[in-house]
């Protein structure tokens, strides 16, 4: 197919008229995850054995659960029976490690495809797992009735940061409800110092990704604002088979120790342990853990 160069010359006027520098959250949120198509395209990429995108591969995703375990048994006394929500779950991968050990885990998030592979496959080998399709900024009572009580609650991946301090602050306190009291909390946290803190543009070319499933132009621009200390990455994507041109944008927050610290304290959630990726796996795709307990 020839490119459309009517599309081509409309895809430049936007780019060329799109915010200059764009500002994160007004000028774009996050990645459509939970799109029907773009999560189809996505759960290959949490599933690949060849790189620690979207998810981690199995073998460090079983370490961090490892992990996991010994600081349950260590903060509640328990190898087994406890009932852990794991949130933003993808494909599921933690939970189902989680009962492979004795747990019973809960898994929400709100991309469609993942979530169905999560329910395969806790079905296939009869796993104790529920999955619940919820949005994390949305969490109204009888979403949080779903979950029930739980002993524990993991947050991995660093997606934590891809929102707004005060949407976080909010989501914990919602969050914390459901935590028993004496409940633990591991959220894994992108570190304040590695964030970029430079302006930068790039290009490349791609066959397929999961924002476009033909050849494309991608286009990147990444910003970083001081003011919020956030960064905003926005991707120009360009189907190369019709010159059609589509805009994405993902925000992360840069947290300071203290900052996430009272945040958490707000929400109930006190006596906070920073510790170091778990594996050490790749800098990029592992971050910083800091685990909290529920005031009794
Ligand atoms: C980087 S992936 C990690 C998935 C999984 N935790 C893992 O490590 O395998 C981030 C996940 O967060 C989910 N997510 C992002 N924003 C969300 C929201 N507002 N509500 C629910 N889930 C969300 C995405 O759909 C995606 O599955």
């Amino acid at each position: 197919m020839t490119p459309d160069c009517g599309k081509l010359a409309r895809a430049w006027t936007r780019i060329n008229e799109d915010a200059d520098p764009p500002v994160p959250w007004r000028d774009g949120n996050k990645i459509p995850w939970h799109d029907a198509d773009f999560s189809e395209r996505m759960l290959g990429i949490h599933l690949d054995q060849g790189s620690h995108m979207a998810s981690r591969t199995i073998d460090i995703i079983n370490h961090h659960v490892g992990w996991l375990c010994d600081r349950l048994q260590a903060a509640l006394g328990k190898d087994q029976g406890l009932r852990v929500l794991d949130v933003g779950c993808g494909p599921g991968l933690y939970c189902h490690e989680l009962a492979r050990r004795g747990h019973k885990a809960v898994g929400f998030d709100f991309a469609p495809a993942p979530l169905r592979h999560a329910q395969e496959v806790a079905e296939r080998e009869g796993l104790d797992c529920t999955f619940h399709h919820a949005d994390l900024t949305d969490l109204n009572d009888e979403t949080l009735a779903q979950f029930g009580k739980v002993d524990a609650i993991t947050f991995w991946f660093g997606e934590f940061n891809s929102f707004r301090k005060d949407v976080a602050a909010s989501f914990l306190k919602r969050l914390s409800r459901v935590l028993e009291p004496g409940g633990f909390l591991a959220l894994e946290v992108q570190p304040y110092d590695g964030f970029v803190r430079e302006d930068a543009t790039d290009w490349q070319l791609h066959a397929a990704s999961p924002l476009c499933d033909g050849p494309h132009f991608w286009l990147q621009r990444h910003n970083w604002d001081e003011t919020v200390q956030a960064e905003i990455t926005v991707y120009w994507i360009i189907d190369a088979r019709t010159g059609e041109a589509e805009r994405f944008a993902q925000c992360h927050q840069a947290w300071k120790d203290e900052d996430l610290v009272a945040a958490l304290g707000d929400a109930g959630l006190d006596g906070a342990v920073f510790e170091p990726p778990i594996t050490g796996c790749d800098e990029r795709f592992e971050f910083p853990v800091v685990t909290v307990r529920k005031g009794r």
